[in-house]
């Protein structure tokens, strides 16, 4: 099936200050859609146009990098704006998700140094991700637009790093945005939903 460009799940002012409108309209209606109409032209030189965008991701990995590229943004970026939502983060999460992190990451606060370390320590473009492998919770951290997806894992919660994501609001800083994304943007309710189709 063609790829197609969701609606953000929000309006564009809705995450300010932490993530702004102008963000959000180049991040969704210019670096995504670029990934949507991309990948399509990709996937149907390929023969793969009849396919999801997770068998895309699966079978271009390794043998056709543009086509990954794209569809891995496309992925990527789907469940991005749906990690977010207004008046969101913090440490109250719900509860099998409270105690998922506490037996698999160590509790809030050191999932929080090391998902952010991961997003610091990603060079250059990346993801940032909690992803369910072989039943538990691990942090993992790609270049690019790789995901949890091609390394036997299924992501539950991803931060983008790459500048487009922060570079208007945060400029070079982007253990900023990390603090901001952990602490004021995280929809919880949408990382627990993933979870459970995870698991
Ligand atoms: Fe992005």
């Amino acid at each position: 099936m063609a790829f197609e460009l969701p609606d953000l799940p929000y309006a564009y002012d809705a995450l300010a200050p932490y993530m702004s409108a102008e963000t959000l309209e180049f991040h969704h209606d210019k670096h995504h859609n670029a990934y949507v109409t991309t990948g399509n032209k990709l996937a149907a030189d390929a023969g793969m146009g009849d396919l999801s965008v997770e068998e895309v991701i699966k079978k271009s990995y390794g043998n056709n990098q543009p086509l990954f590229n794209n569809a891995a943004q496309h992925y990527n970026h789907i469940h991005f704006w749906k990690w977010m939502k207004k008046d969101g983060g913090g440490n109250k999460l719900p509860g099998a998700l409270e105690s998922a992190f506490a037996s698999d990451l160590g509790g809030f606060d050191k999932f929080k140094a090391d998902f952010t370390a991961a997003g610091v320590g990603q060079f250059g473009s990346g993801w940032a991700w909690v992803a369910v492998k072989d039943g538990k919770l691990e942090i993992m951290k790609t270049p690019n637009g790789e995901n949890p997806l091609v390394h036997g894992a299924k992501p539950i919660l991803g931060v983008d790093v790459w500048e487009h994501s922060y570079y208007i609001d945060y400029r070079n800083a982007r253990p900023k945005y990390l603090e901001a994304f952990i602490d004021n943007m995280i929809n919880w309710d949408y990382v627990l939903e993933m979870y459970e189709a995870a698991k």
